[in-house]
Order: structure tokens, then sequence, then C-alpha cells
């Protein structure tokens, strides 16, 4: 099988993954694909329709009669940019909803396919190395310790004049991904080609430096 001209980076949520990603697919002059920013717009679009979340045949039947786009690193409803209001707490805790529903991945997986297959891209994610590209041509598997990546998001929360109590945040954190790797279909984890970088104590221009290292060789 020939190898796709794919990055593809997994990882647990707040690990740098999207900002890492976006600049990688600038060095590299490929399109960025923020697969996250998928689930939470059709989450985003099931509380926008008052939907019952939990019902996966209304939302997957939602998601599907809707327009999800991601252009460079931007994500798209029905051709309105919701890249902010996706990132919303509300929008943020009903996620998991769309993320655990099989049909629902299965919509996205094949449409971020069709996007591999037309033209070279950066991707990321939690299976763009397993499941929705296993023939990617560079994987990568993106973390940090739950301590560091609780330190950041208090640090982001700090930087926007909010107030929050760092335990709770890793409490947060470590629930997530609990649920993101505990999930039956789709779920987060390291497939076994890919490149493991640990990013605790590194800038992100030290790790796009150590990312483009790695996928210069492999796609090369
Ligand atoms: O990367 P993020 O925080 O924007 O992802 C939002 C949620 O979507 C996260 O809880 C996991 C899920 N997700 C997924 O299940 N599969 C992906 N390829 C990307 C994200």
């Amino acid at each position: 099988m020939t190898k796709m001209n794919v990055v593809a980076i997994d990882g647990p949520a707040g690990a740098g993954k999207s900002v890492c990603a976006k600049r990688l697919a600038e060095r590299l002059g490929l399109e960025f694909l923020n697969t996250g920013g998928m689930y939470r717009a059709v989450a985003l679009l099931g509380l926008r329709q008052g939907l019952d979340l939990a019902d996966e045949e209304s939302l997957a039947t939602a998601a599907s009669n809707a327009r999800i786009e991601s252009r460079e690193g931007r994500t798209y409803l029905d051709g309105e940019d919701v890249t902010e209001a996706i990132r919303s707490p509300e929008a943020t805790q009903a996620t998991r909803y769309a993320a655990n529903a099989p049909s629902i991945r299965a919509i996205l997986v094949k449409a971020q396919r069709a996007i591999g297959e037309s033209r070279g891209i950066v991707t990321e994610g939690r299976d763009q190395g397993t499941a929705v590209f296993p023939d990617a041509r560079c994987k990568i598997y993106l973390t940090a310790s739950v301590d560091e990546r609780a330190r950041r998001r208090v640090g982001e929360h700090l930087a926007r004049g909010e107030q929050v109590d760092f335990d709770t945040i890793r409490d947060q954190i470590a629930a997530r991904d609990k649920s993101d790797s505990e999930r039956e279909v789709g779920p987060l984890c390291q497939a076994p080609d890919a490149v493991v970088v640990v990013t605790d104590g590194k800038t992100i221009d030290e790790v796009v430096a150590e990312l483009e290292r790695i996928a210069r060789e492999k796609l090369a």
C-alpha cells in the first residue's frame, strides 16, 4: 500500500497539538486539519437545535445534513466561522456526545479521509494515525504529563483574567483523558509506529522544531 502524504498527530487534550500542528503545516506547506473542531461543531449544532444530545440518531441526522468544514485551522458550520463558539465550556462539555457516537464518527472520519486523499495535510486529533490514516507517512504521538497540561490551561485562563482552581482543572483534564481513551470507537491510543514527543518543559518553538525534523525525515 502506498503511504499517504499525511502527518498524523494524536495525543491527549492540552498537549499542544493544535498550535504545534498548525505551525508545522505552515513550515511544511501542507494544509492543517483540526479534527477536534469537527466533533465540537456537531455538539454546537445539537445545542443550537435544542436536540437531546444523548439521542445519537437525531444528532447524527443533524450532522449529516450540515456542512462541517475545517480550513486553515478554522472550523465552519454551514459556512459560519464557529472557531470561537465551539470552545465555550458548554460546547466543550457537550462534545463527548458527538465523539462517543459511532455514527457521527463514521460521518466525520469519511470527511477527514476525503481531505487527506485529495491533498497533503497535517492533521491532529485522537485517532488520526490509528483509525483514520493508518497509512500516514508520518505519525506522531504528542503528549505531556497531566500536571503540565493543567498548568498550561490555568495559565490560559489567567491570561484571560479568569480565576480558576488548579485541582479542578487537573481533574477535568484527567476525566477527559479517561473518556477519550475508553471510548469504543476511535479511542485515543498511540499507533505502534508513532514517534512519541513529550512536551513537558519545552517551548512551542522547540516542539515545532522537533516535529519538523521528524516529519521531514518521514516525508522524504
Ligand atoms: O482536540 P479537542 O480538544 O478540540 O477535541 C475535542 C474533543 O473531541 C475531545 O474530547 C476528543 C474528541 N476528538 C475525538 O474524539 N477524535 C478526534 N479525532 C478529535 C477529537
